[in-house]
């Protein structure tokens, strides 16, 4: 049987290495590349290039042609989370202090800016294939649909009447376009065809949606020293996610519904007041419907594999979705 842990991990080690070769030489100044190494240090799960590498490799491309790809989309997300934590004024991520925190915020902006540019920097001087001008365009799309993204994400945050659609075109932009341009990115340097090109989008958009409800509710249920991140973060900011979009439909008693109407008119709660609306939010079920609805999108991508030519990659992506649905940070 293979060893798909074994692989994952070896993927893995891969944007490790490729990601300490890009910081190599002593670069100045220290205020910003001290802060972009503190942060790439601490690692994360390295999902996205993980999925470049095992796109390129499902479509019987030569995956250490997409390393540096991989890593310039990593490079994407780490720029995306360091901007984030400080909208979302997040005080740790990995576990450890957030830029913003541990520095301050110019130097959290200016910081994520430099690897932003170092991102398009490496993905440009390194495109490996005849689909040159789709990479990189892809790898742009994806810059794009993230900052569109937040900006609904933040713009939510004073809003009360959100609809699910809204809800999910905002999740879509802020991850799930990610999640897919890191496999599309992939595909084309594994000169995929456009039936394949078709099903890398499939599962990586429902894979990047199942991921980020499978967030949103992590927010409110993992342990902190799991998830690395605070736990009841999105109430207290105000964020208008799925538990809370369904909270409002599913909601009865007066007590409840009180509460959840601060939160809408105060945009966000207060400490006890976060581990109070979980607890209602539990004994109306409303986790049990985002993990519904997180099983739908996983299930979504796990029939359009169907898709992919049978390889030892495709085994490898049936393992890594399954791993998702059940992670706990
Ligand atoms: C965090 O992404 C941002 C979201 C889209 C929810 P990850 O959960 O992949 O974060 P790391 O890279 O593993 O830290
Ligand atoms: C993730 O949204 C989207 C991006 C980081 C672009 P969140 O704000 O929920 O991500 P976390 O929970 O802080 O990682
Ligand atoms: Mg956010
Ligand atoms: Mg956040
Ligand atoms: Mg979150």
């Amino acid at each position: 049987m293979t060893d798909y842990k074994q692989k994952y991990s070896e993927l893995q080690e891969l944007i490790e290495n490729q990601i300490a070769n890009s910081f190599l030489n002593i670069e100045q100044p220290d205020n910003l590349y001290i802060p972009i190494r503190y942060f790439l240090e601490a690692k994360g799960k390295r999902l996205r290039p993980v999925l470049t590498l095992i796109a390129t490799g499902v479509v019987g491309g030569e995956i250490m042609k997409a390393l540096q790809a991989a890593v310039s989309l990593e490079f994407l997300h780490n720029f995306t989370l360091i901007h984030d934590d400080i909208m979302d004024k997040s005080p740790i991520r990995r576990g450890r202090p957030t830029v913003h925190t541990k520095w301050d915020e110019s130097v959290a902006i200016l910081s994520g800016d430099l690897l932003l540019g170092i991102a398009f920097r490496k993905i440009i001087e390194d495109v490996p294939s005849d689909y040159y001008k789709e990479v990189l365009l892809t790898f742009t799309d994806a810059f794009v649909e993230v900052c569109e993204g937040q900006g609904f994400d933040i713009d939510f945050e004073n809003r009360t009447d959100v609809s699910f659609e809204q809800y999910l075109l905002m999740i879509e932009k802020k991850t799930a376009k990610l999640i897919e341009k890191a496999m599309l990115v992939g595909g084309y340097i594994g000169n995929a065809t456009p039936n394949q090109i078709e099903a890398l989008k499939i599962i990586g958009q429902s894979l990047g949606i199942g991921f980020q409800l499978q967030d949103d509710l992590l927010d409110l249920t993992a342990s902190v020293d799991k998830f690395g991140k605070e736990i009841g973060k999105d109430i207290r900011e105000g964020k208008k996610t799925f538990l809370i979009l369904q909270s409002k439909e599913l909601f009865k008693d007066d007590l409840s519904i009180n509460l959840l109407n601060k939160f809408f008119a105060n945009k966000g709660l207060q400490d006890e007041e976060v581990f109070e609306l979980i607890n209602y939010m539990a004994s109306y079920g409303v986790m049990a419907k985002a993990k519904e609805q997180i099983n739908y999108y996983f299930k979504k991508a796990m029939t359009n594999l169907e898709k992919l030519p049978n390889n030892e990659y495709k085994d490898l992506l049936r393992y890594v979705i399954e791993k998702i649905l059940q992670r706990e940070y």
